[in-house]
């Protein structure tokens, strides 16, 4: 397939100063509360950088063959980090995102078989039915926050695919404290490195243990109720079947709400926000839109029964692809070295921290043709993929601990969005900017109000 050429556009970035910023910058103002602030013009043309944080050892590989080294060909060295564990234990304990060794081992494979590609496009209907829920809720022609019907619909999706539609975990309490607790999340960074106990010294954090309490309270009544046998043939009753079936009672109903909250969490959000970058894009781009809009409809109109569907949205498969160099839901993620080794000629001593960071590597000048502007036809079948590096292109990781849920967010993301653009037209706010947010995962700051309108009335 080949793309009619379009003007050039380059999407908002955080400003880039010619120089590395003071490591303590990055605990105040907006860098503490945006992690992909601050990077200076250096670090998306280096191939390595090390820097001292708080006592800790910190390097950030930017070469695709040291990152494979690290996620890939020695793997075995490299854990979760300890301060990681620590923030994220209130939330999601020793789950599956968490773990390490063999309890990670047994954790994945429990759970591989709810992500095979048949599983998935069995789910295409559900997708496409919780993208329509949503939809019927707009006006005709208004405004509508896309970053929180985004958020709402990743959360219908996750509850119904995989909790057996628990209302529990869909309602708009349950939503805000998951905004806290994840707030919350980044607000520990600071403790956590120091080695210190978080307490509650300011009103996010206390806001975020709201939030994480109340978390594992839904979710440990959830697990509860599906005692001892799991209660159902989905995701849920699987797990917790073949938890018990491996460990004793207590560690595996530890071990079900761990997992619960691990896929409740990461199941929904990062998807979430790759819909908002993606809506944005579109709107942005109006040509573009109307093109993948109509191969959408193209698409949608044998139905959404077909488990092909996904495969006749090439052009939205490449804008998604596109969305995810650009704007990574997740553009970090952290190893410790369990023993030294060396890094692109570097040495690498046990216990330094490891950070891959998605957000530099996709817009690396040595990686990238024009690594700021979006241009789908990078990922278009036929482009040039046989260029690049596999692990330049990280949206999802990559090795052993690749997300096990890649498949269904792509095809997630996908149906929603073919969904959504078959009858709606999204287009900007005037005069409104949109930045960057977030610690842990990346969304548009304070939401993505869009203007949205039925095709009929365009
Ligand atoms: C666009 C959406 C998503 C993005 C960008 C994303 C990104 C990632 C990344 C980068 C990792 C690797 C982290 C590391 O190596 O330290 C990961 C792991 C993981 N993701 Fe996703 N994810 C997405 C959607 C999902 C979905 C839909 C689910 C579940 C339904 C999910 C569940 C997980 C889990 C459980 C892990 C840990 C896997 C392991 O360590 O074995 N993610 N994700």
């Amino acid at each position: 397939m080949t793309a009619p050429a379009r003007p050039r556009y380059v999407p908002p970035h955080p400003p880039r100063g010619p120089g590395p910023v003071p490591v303590w910058r990055g605990f105040f103002g907006e860098r503490a509360r945006t992690s992909v602030y601050g990077w200076s013009r250096q670090a998306f043309v280096q191939d390595h950088i090390r820097r001292n944080v708080l006592g800790w050892t910190v390097h950030v590989p930017l070469d695709p063959a040291a990152v494979q080294h690290v996620l890939l060909d020695n793997a075995a060295n490299y854990a979760k980090p300890e301060p990681v564990k620590a923030i994220l234990a209130p939330v999601i304990g020793r789950g599956l995102l968490t773990a390490d060794g063999a309890l990670w081992r047994d954790q994945r494979r429990i759970v591989a078989a709810n992500f095979v590609p048949a599983a998935v496009e069995a789910l295409v209907p559900s997708f496409a039915r919780a993208a329509e829920a949503a939809a019927a809720a707009w006006p005709a022609s208004g405004v509508v926050d896309m970053a929180r019907a985004a958020t709402e619909t990743t959360l219908t999706v996750i509850a119904d695919a995989l909790f057996g539609g628990d209302p529990r975990l869909r309602t708009a309490e349950g939503m805000r404290h998951i905004e806290a607790a994840l707030a919350g999340v980044s607000e520990a960074r600071l403790p956590a490195l120091l080695g210190l106990p978080v307490i509650g010294w300011n009103a996010r954090i206390r806001a975020g243990q709201r939030g994480q309490a109340y978390l594992r309270e839904t979710l440990s009544a959830v697990v509860r109720d599906r005692l001892p046998d799991g209660g159902g043939d989905d995701f849920l009753g699987r797990l917790v079947r073949m938890l018990r079936e491996r460990f004793a009672p207590d560690e595996a109903f530890a071990l079900a709400v761990d997992n619960a909250a691990t896929f409740y969490l990461a199941g929904h959000e990062t998807t979430a926000n790759a819909l908002s970058w993606a809506l944005f894009l579109l709107a942005e781009q109006p040509d573009l839109q109307a093109e993948a809009a109509a191969e959408a409809r193209a698409a949608l109109a044998a139905g959404t029964d077909d488990p092909a569907l996904p495969d006749r949205l090439p052009l939205l498969r490449a804008v998604i692809d596109e969305t995810l160099r650009l704007y990574p839901p997740a553009p970090r993620f952290d190893r410790q070295a369990l023993g030294p080794d060396r890094l692109g000629g570097r040495e690498v001593a046990k216990g330094d921290i490891v950070s891959i960071w998605p957000w530099i590597l996709h817009r690396h000048s040595a990686l990238w043709d024009d690594p700021d502007a979006f241009d789908a036809h990078r990922f278009l079948p036929g482009a040039a993929a046989a260029e690049r590096h596999r692990f330049q292109y990280l949206p999802f990781g990559a090795g052993p601990r690749v997300c096990v849920g890649a498949r269904f967010a792509i095809v997630e993301a996908l149906v929603i969005l073919a969904t959504w653009l078959a009858r709606h037209h999204f287009s900007p706010l005037p005069g409104r900017e949109v930045q960057v947010s977030g610690m842990v995962t990346l969304r548009p700051k304070g939401g993505l109000p869009l203007r949205v309108r039925n095709r009929e009335n365009c």
